[in-house]
């Protein structure tokens, strides 16, 4: 029987180690493999051994078996990718697979265009960070310890001295203190407010703040500026108006609306943002001098202004990273 084993081995090493194609190599299968092929049949012969050697035959026709069956495989996947039978499953007629790319959120898109609307009239990009100080966020800005126009922001403080900023105007204080007017620049960025979230306010927004101080700007200048401005991003035939208002670190102040006349609905005035002449307070608290400079100043709201253009109605959808919304810009 031992010599049987060993000779059914050698013949199939000889037999295997001769075949060069697939069909060779079924020829193969049948000889050992198959129902009735030597290896089977040894299996056979098994029942037929005396119960003390079963257990020694058991184990080495097994071993055998298992040996020639991993043979076969290595062979026939050999002999398939070499034989050109795996070549023929690619089939580059096939249209490829398209790789899905991501995009830049309709947030930043926006940014972006206002940037370069601003870089086109002479403005330059500065930023700020986010969590600011009492002092540059209220105080330097005209805003003292207890006046009543803190209540416009309702502001998530860190502890006493630092807080998130409510608003990007603080980075127009760092702006002035590194560099000396003439200063033309915008300056970007997110603003948290601790408000109750809903469709119109969200805890963090994003906001474009505008500084230009020389020796002499006006407002016709800062009302020509943002009147370019709004016909860029909205179209040339926006309709505006301009409106007075309060901010403590701008002295005239005022808002800017535009009429927003959505399909079928009635239309209606909408502000876009707050702007005015840099209050002298402002100027002094970081040592320019009030009587020779003169400074604008202007802030808006990137949703706001996305929501206006895109007839966006819902702040909450920029924050909630559902494709369904993004995919659509
Ligand atoms: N900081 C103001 C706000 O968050 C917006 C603003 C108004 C900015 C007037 C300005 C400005 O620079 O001149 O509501």
């Amino acid at each position: 029987m031992d010599k049987k084993i060993t000779e059914i081995r050698e013949n199939f090493e000889k037999d295997i180690s001769a075949v060069s194609s697939l069909k060779e190599l079924e020829e193969v299968r049948i000889k050992y493999l198959s129902r009735k092929g030597l290896v089977p049949s040894l299996f056979e012969e098994f029942k037929t051994l005396p119960k003390e050697e079963k257990p020694k035959y058991g184990k080495l026709f097994n071993e055998l078996k298992n040996s020639v069956q991993n043979e076969f495989n290595a062979k026939k996947t050999t002999l398939e990718s070499s034989s050109g039978t795996a070549a023929r499953k690619l089939d580059i007629s096939l249209p490829g697979r398209r790789k899905k790319l991501g995009s830049k959120h309709i947030l930043t898109q926006t940014t972006e265009e206002i940037k370069n609307i601003f870089k086109g009239l002479g403005f330059s990009v500065f930023e700020g960070p986010e969590i600011e100080s009492d002092h540059y966020n209220f105080e330097m800005l005209n805003f003292p310890p207890d006046h009543p126009a803190r209540d416009m922001q309702d502001t998530f403080f860190i502890n006493e001295k630092f807080l998130m900023r409510t608003h990007t105007s603080p980075v127009q204080i760092r702006l002035m203190e590194k560099v000396k007017p003439p200063l033309r620049a915008i300056m970007p960025g997110r603003v948290f407010r601790n408000e109750a979230i809903s469709a119109k306010s969200y805890c963090l927004f994003h906001q474009v703040e505008g500084l230009y101080v020389d020796t002499d700007v006006t407002f016709a200048e800062l009302k020509g500026t943002l009147i370019q401005f709004a016909k860029n991003f909205f179209g040339k035939n926006v309709k505006y108006r301009f409106r007075p208002s309060f901010f403590p670190f701008t002295e005239p102040s005022a808002e800017v609306d535009i009429w927003w006349e959505p399909k079928g609905k009635e239309g209606r005035w909408l502000e876009i943002l707050g702007c005015g002449m840099v209050d002298p307070n402002v100027l002094n608290n970081v040592n320019i001098d009030s009587e020779k400079y003169t400074g604008y100043a202007f802030g808006m709201g990137i949703e706001r202004m996305t929501m206006l253009k895109y007839g966006i109605n819902d702040i909450r959808v920029f924050f909630d990273n559902d494709n369904r919304f993004l995919e659509q810009f």
